[in-house]
C-alpha cells in the first residue's frame, strides 16, 4: 500500500517536472499582460505603456516583435525556442544602435506604433498605449 502510494507520488512529481521544463524549454510565452516601462534610458517623465501581450500572439508571429542580434551587430530572424530578451537589453545607447532605434522608446514605436498606424490611424494615437492618469 505505502508502495503504491509512493509510486503515484512520484509519478505525480516526474509529470509535473516534465511539464515545467517544456514550457521553460520552447512553450515560455511570457505574461499575458504587461505594462512596459523604459528603464535605461528612460524619459524625465515616465510613461508606462500598457501592453495586451497574449492578444497580440493570437494574431502575430513571435519574429514580428522578437529578434536577437549577431557577433557582427546585424539583427538575426527569430528562431522558435531563441531565448528572449529585454528590447531594452540592445536598444539603449550606449549599444550603438542606429538612429531612431538607440533607446527603447524608438524601438518600440517603430514597432508596435508603426504597425497601429498602418493597420488603423486610431490605434496610433497616444493614449490607445499610453492611458491617461485616472484620478
Ligand atoms: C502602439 C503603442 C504606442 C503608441 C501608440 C505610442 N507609444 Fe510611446 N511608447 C510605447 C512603448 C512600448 C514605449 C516603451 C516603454 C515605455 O517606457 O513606456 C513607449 C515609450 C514612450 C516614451 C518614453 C517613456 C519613458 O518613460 O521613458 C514617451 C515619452 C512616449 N512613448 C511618448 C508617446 C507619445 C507622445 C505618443 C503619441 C504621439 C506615443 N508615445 C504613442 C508604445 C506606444
Ligand atoms: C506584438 C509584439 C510581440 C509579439 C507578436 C510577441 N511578443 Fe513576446 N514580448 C513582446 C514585448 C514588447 C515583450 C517585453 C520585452 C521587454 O520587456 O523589453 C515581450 C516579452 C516576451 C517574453 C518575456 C521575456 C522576458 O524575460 O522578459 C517572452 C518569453 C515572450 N515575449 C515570448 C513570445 C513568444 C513565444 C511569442 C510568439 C508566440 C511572442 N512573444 C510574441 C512583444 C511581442
Ligand atoms: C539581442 C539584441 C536585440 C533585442 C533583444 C531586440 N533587438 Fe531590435 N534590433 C536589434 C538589431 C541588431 C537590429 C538591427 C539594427 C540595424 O538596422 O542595424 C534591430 C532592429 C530593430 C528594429 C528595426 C528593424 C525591424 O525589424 O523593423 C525594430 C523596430 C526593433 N529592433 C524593435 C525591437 C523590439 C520592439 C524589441 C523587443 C521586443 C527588440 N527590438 C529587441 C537587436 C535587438
Ligand atoms: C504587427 C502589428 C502590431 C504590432 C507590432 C503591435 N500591435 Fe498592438 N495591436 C495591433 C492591432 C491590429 C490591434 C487592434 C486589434 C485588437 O484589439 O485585437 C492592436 C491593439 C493594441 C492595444 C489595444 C488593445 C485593446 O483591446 O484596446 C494595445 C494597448 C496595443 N495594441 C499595444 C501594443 C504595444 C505596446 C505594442 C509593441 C510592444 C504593439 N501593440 C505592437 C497590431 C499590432
Amino acid at each position: 500500500m505505502k508502495k503504491l502510494t509512493l509510486c503515484a507520488v512520484s509519478m505525480t512529481l516526474a509529470f509535473g517536472l516534465c511539464f515545467a521544463g517544456a514550457a521553460l524549454a520552447s512553450d515560455d510565452k511570457g505574461p499575458a499582460e504587461m505594462t512596459l516601462t523604459s528603464t535605461i534610458d528612460p524619459a524625465k517623465k515616465a510613461k508606462p505603456a500598457i501592453f495586451p501581450h497574449a492578444k497580440h500572439q493570437e494574431r502575430l508571429k513571435c519574429g514580428e516583435c522578437h529578434h536577437s542580434k549577431g557577433a557582427d551587430g546585424k539583427q538575426v530572424a527569430y528562431v522558435e525556442g531563441q531565448k528572449i530578451e529585454k528590447c531594452e537589453s540592445c536598444h539603449n545607447k550606449a549599444a550603438g544602435m542606429p538612429k531612431k532605434l538607440t533607446t527603447f522608446k524608438e524601438a518600440a514605436h517603430a514597432n508596435c506604433k508603426a504597425c497601429h498606424k498602418a493597420e488603423d490611424k486610431k490605434l496610433a494615437k497616444c493614449s490607445v498605449c499610453h492611458p491617461k492618469k485616472k484620478k
